[in-house]
């Protein structure tokens, strides 16, 4: 069985597990540490190192690391919810020699995007695949074909003068106390957008929030078909692992 580490870096928990690659389960039960305050690459860096030791991974087996961020061969673009002083890092070149593997870094929705469209709900789709993650913030990723094309970023399309994830991720929905009713008014005017900009051929919905999906999907009318996340909040530790296994870059 052939086996890589995920590990999913948010704002509040960092989560970990082995993945058994062909099935995409996880092969151990996941461990999660809160994410420490300040959320400096020093101290992110040391609970990595945690989650690793505390994993009986062979030699060999890579680790693939997700972060709220665009991530360009490596490289921390812009950050809005992690502290400031990873914009810049490069996350191998910080994490591989610590961790003792191999290690890849990628944006969490598209490595959760990545883990729908090869073990979940957008499985063997062809054409257009958007997913997103409605979180803290939203995350965003493109799959056309079965290929990932990163760093999409559309939780920043800007509504109203500021990004859309500050009015419609879930964030928004507990902060300003919406039914979900109200919240998917705001959500059929931002996946509209969407359907019109980039005629998808399916739209997936994932994050915490999506285990609520009766709620507010079925209230949305769009051109596409929109469905929840499969893999739920485990597509992001899923989708590290499985691309670090293909050496992705
Ligand atoms: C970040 C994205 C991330 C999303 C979900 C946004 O604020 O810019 O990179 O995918 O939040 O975490």
């Amino acid at each position: 069985m052939a086996i890589a580490f995920g590990i999913d870096i948010g704002g509040s928990g960092i989560k970990g597990a082995p993945v058994d690659l062909d099935s995409g389960d996880f092969a151990a039960p996941r461990t999660r540490i809160p994410t420490p305050q300040p959320s400096t690459p020093e101290a992110i860096a040391q609970v990595c190192e945690q989650l690793v030791a505390g994993a009986q991974l062979a030699e060999g087996d890579p680790v693939g690391v997700t972060f709220p961020a665009p991530i360009k061969h490596g490289e921390v673009g812009f950050i809005a919810n992690l502290d400031q002083s990873w914009q810049g890092v490069n996350v191998p070149d910080l994490l591989s020699t610590r961790l003792g593997h191999r290690v890849l870094a990628v944006n969490d929705a598209d490595a959760a995007g990545y883990a729908e469209s090869v073990y979940g709900a957008a499985r063997g789709k062809e054409g257009l695949v958007i997913v997103t993650t409605l979180g803290t913030g939203i995350g965003s990723a493109f799959i056309f074909n079965g290929t990932l094309l990163p760093n999409t970023e559309l939780g920043h399309l800007p509504l109203d003068g500021e990004s859309a994830e500050v009015w419609a991720s879930s964030a928004a929905r507990k902060r300003e106390n919406l039914s979900f009713k109200a919240w998917a008014t705001r959500l059929q005017r931002y996946y509209s957008i969407l359907d019109t900009l980039f005629s998808p051929d399916l739209i997936v919905v994932g994050g915490g929030v999506s285990k609520h999906h009766e709620e507010f999907l079925p209230r949305l009318e769009l051109r596409c078909p929109i469905v929840p996340a499969a893999l739920r909040n485990q597509a992001g530790i899923v989708g590290a692992a499985r691309l670090a296994a293909e050496n992705y870059t």
